[in-house]
């Protein structure tokens, strides 16, 4: 699907509020739709399409002043399932401000909506789903063909990280991944640094080394530089978790949760998606993405419930459950981007933790923080890209909760708040850096479409990603 600024179609979409007088139909057609009991709500459309029609399509909005950027995408996917259905091959949108929403706003999440609503994996099926809608027009005067190139780009980093979820393990490992990562961003003036497992060795990453031990797979370090600003300049660092498979290890997870573990580098592929639209649009930001890369399996090298692990920072870890995996890759990921990265920030991102889904469910990021500065930040961007942040405790006494008997830290303890115990696990290789993580182990993943998001990886957050760098450029 491609998107023309000013390109008039016959077929045209509107967008209307409730009880908003139909001015764009016919009067006839205007009867017929009022007979049909179409008022404008949100989720409803009214369609007048063919010959001898007025070739429109109205998509409601709801109330005035309940509207926000989520109706606009969750109307503008309903029309492009309409165009599909319909077999229609072009059409334009008629864009407009709409209640609090400017109409360069409303424009972009038309974009990215009636892009998602085109979006499917079928790289595994024998016969890809048609793509019927070629070309819509933008009607609008302050949505122009830049604002349109940016939505595009950004909604296609977030299908870069979906396809990435999406791809079982057994075809995306941590070698895979990293090619992935190499090709998906080195046309773009991107430095992807691989690094293989003697070079993980010599940087003494002996948490993460030791998460990736069982595997037949050989874990992968991947740096990936964008440096607009020159070398010199500090950067934001995106930490991503890359579990390509987290089958809990000797703590084995029950079957049905298992099944969807290939989605445990659901981190690491919004870091890759997010730096593929900042590149794309030229953030002047210098921006790293860090990704710690392994499979979580089980054989007789694997480590196991009861070993002591060391770590780049030299801490030892107590590994009570080998199904805490993700926390020690990221140790040695997060102290590396404290020490080795020039840092100015560091925002993990990671499928870290069930407690969140249980806290949050499976809509909302939970999130943690040294620097809440950092965090109000994001969550500002969030209200706009509709990736909803929850800030979730971290204070002492989770701090003390982790603290080790025999080691100096544990990766698994009881008493609740596994969220939170799970992010002061993390704090500590943080080195005081401004900080922030988002356990996006609910919304990472959608067991069945809703809104509009289709089902399996949901490439969150690379929208609130590319925002929050694109705010902090110099
Ligand atoms: N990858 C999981 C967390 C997860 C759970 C992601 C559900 C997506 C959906 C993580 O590695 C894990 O297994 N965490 C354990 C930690 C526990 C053993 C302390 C958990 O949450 O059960
Ligand atoms: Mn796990
Ligand atoms: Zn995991």
């Amino acid at each position: 699907m491609i998107f023309i600024s000013s390109k008039e179609f016959k077929v045209k979409i509107y967008y209307v509020t409730e009880g908003s007088d139909l001015i764009v139909l016919s009067d006839e057609t205007k009867a017929y739709a009022r007979q049909v009991g179409f008022e404008g709500k949100t989720g409803t459309s009214f369609s007048h399409l063919g010959p001898n029609t007025d070739n429109v399509i109205i998509m409601g909005l709801g109330k005035e002043e309940k509207i926000n950027t989520q109706s606009i995408r969750k109307a503008a996917f309903g029309a492009g399932k309409i165009l599909a259905a319909n077999r229609i091959r072009e059409a334009s949108l008629v864009v407009a401000a709409q209640g609090k929403i400017s109409e360069k706003s409303v424009g972009q999440c038309s974009v990215e909506a009636l892009l998602h609503s085109a979006y499917s994996f079928d790289r595994y099926k024998k016969e890809a789903k048609e793509k019927y809608v070629e070309t819509i027009g933008i009607l609008s005067d302050e949505c122009d063909q830049a604002a349109i190139d940016e939505a595009v780009d950004i909604t296609r980093g977030n299908h870069i990280a979906r396809d990435l979820v999406n791809t079982p393990s057994i075809d995306l490992y941590p070698e895979t991944l990293a090619r992935a990562a190499k090709e998906t961003l080195a046309g773009l003036g991107v430095k992807v640094t691989i690094y293989d497992k003697q070079q993980i060795q010599d940087l003494d990453m002996k948490a993460f080394l030791a998460v990736g031990e069982g595997s037949e797979k050989e874990p992968c370090f991947i740096v990936m530089e964008y440096l607009p600003e020159g070398a010199d300049k500090a950067a934001i660092t995106l930490v991503g978790k890359g579990l390509t498979y987290d089958s809990g290890g000797y703590a084995l997870k029950p079957a049905k949760s298992m099944a969807t573990m290939k989605s445990d580098m659901a981190g690491a592929a919004s870091v890759i998606g997010a730096l593929y639209a900042i590149a794309r649009q030229g953030l002047k930001k210098n921006v790293v993405g860090v990704v710690a890369a392994c499979e979580n399996m089980i054989s007789g090298r694997a480590y196991k419930n009861g070993d002591i692990v060391g770590s780049m920072k030299g801490t030892t870890i107590e590994v009570g459950n080998t199904d805490a995996e993700g926390r020690l890759t990221l140790a040695d990921a997060i102290y590396y981007a404290a020490t080795k990265v020039n840092s100015e920030a560091i925002i993990d991102i990671a499928t870290l933790t069930g407690a969140c889904v249980v806290a949050l469910g499976d809509k909302i990021i939970g999130a943690t923080a040294s620097d809440l500065g950092l965090l109000e930040k994001l969550q500002d961007v969030a209200e706009l890209t509709g990736e909803k942040i929850w800030q979730l405790p971290l204070d002492d006494d989770f701090r003390d909760m982790i603290k080790g008997d025999v080691g100096d830290l544990k990766n698994s303890v009881a008493g609740g708040g596994g969220a939170s115990t799970a992010a002061a696990f993390l704090e500590h290789f943080t080195e005081d850096k401004p900080w922030v993580h988002l356990d996006i182990a609910g919304p990472s993943w959608a067991d069945k479409a809703s809104g509009y998001i289709a089902a399996g990886g949901t490439g969150i957050p690379v929208k609130t990603l590319y925002n929050y760098v694109k705010r902090n450029q110099k």
